[in-house]
């Protein structure tokens, strides 16, 4: 790979800027100063640096984020802050996008990664990665409400759901649960409540799969994903089929 596009990639400015870092010697390759960035290098194994910093190449980015409510989690918006404004540029530059949508008022965990793959196996059905929800809703939840949702739910355009595994937390005139599903229809949760005649005033992700939104994030607040999360992610990409 050309190393001033490895330079681009990696934040160092555009191709003109790459060109005056190594117009100024700050750049070398494998401890040799670099004339020109027209020189092809393995991003992985050369050791290359900029006044004197190594650059750890790599090519995709997965970030897990803590979407607050009132931000949409689309990737651009003319009106409306989005989830990738929250992030700094150093991250924005891999051109990350959601894997799979959180409305507006919800709030949660969202991965973003410019690995188109891993995006979709997170999403698509056909994978049945479980996402789980924490909700509460107006209304009081029974074991009715259990069973139903175990067979899945005939939502208001007369689809039905794959099961779903609620949990109750508290039941009263406001209850708490947490919901299982392994689908991911437009406003799904709040639909199948609806079906059941209760309405969801509060909704948060919670995990993905295996990777589970890490507590210590605040609302707005991201992380890149751990060894063991990114493996996950991988895993299910080794898996496709
Ligand atoms: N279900 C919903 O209703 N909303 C979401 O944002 C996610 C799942």
């Amino acid at each position: 790979m050309r190393l001033d596009k490895v330079l681009a990639h990696m934040g160092y400015g555009s191709r003109k800027d790459v060109k005056e870092l190594i117009k100024k010697e700050w750049v070398t390759v494998n401890g040799a100063r670099v004339k020109h960035g027209r020189i092809h290098v393995d991003p992985y194994n050369d050791v290359i640096m900029v006044k004197q910093t190594p650059v750890h190449y790599r090519k995709y980015i997965y970030v897990m984020i803590n979407k607050p409510q009132g931000i949409i989690s689309a990737t651009t918006d003319r009106r409306e802050k989005t989830i990738i404004d929250l992030l700094p540029p150093d991250v924005q530059r891999f051109n990350p996008f959601p894997a799979g949508r959180l409305d507006k008022d919800a709030e949660g965990l969202v991965i973003l990664t410019n690995d188109g793959e891993v995006a979709h196996q997170l999403t698509s059905p056909k994978k049945a990665v479980k996402k789980t929800y924490y909700v509460t809703v107006d209304g009081r939840i029974t074991e009715k409400d259990v069973w139903q949702f175990a067979q899945g739910i005939i939502l208001d355009d007369g689809y039905q759901t794959k099961p779903g595994d609620l949990t109750i937390l508290t039941s009263g005139c406001i209850s708490t649960v947490e919901l299982g599903i392994t689908e991911g229809k437009f406003h799904q949760v709040k639909r199948m409540f609806a079906a059941v005649g209760k309405k969801v005033i509060y909704l948060k992700r919670l995990q993905m799969g295996d990777i589970r939104l890490d507590t210590t994030l605040e609302p707005g607040a991201f992380r890149e994903l751990t060894k063991t999360e990114r493996k996950y992610c991988l895993s299910l990409k080794a898996k496709k089929n």
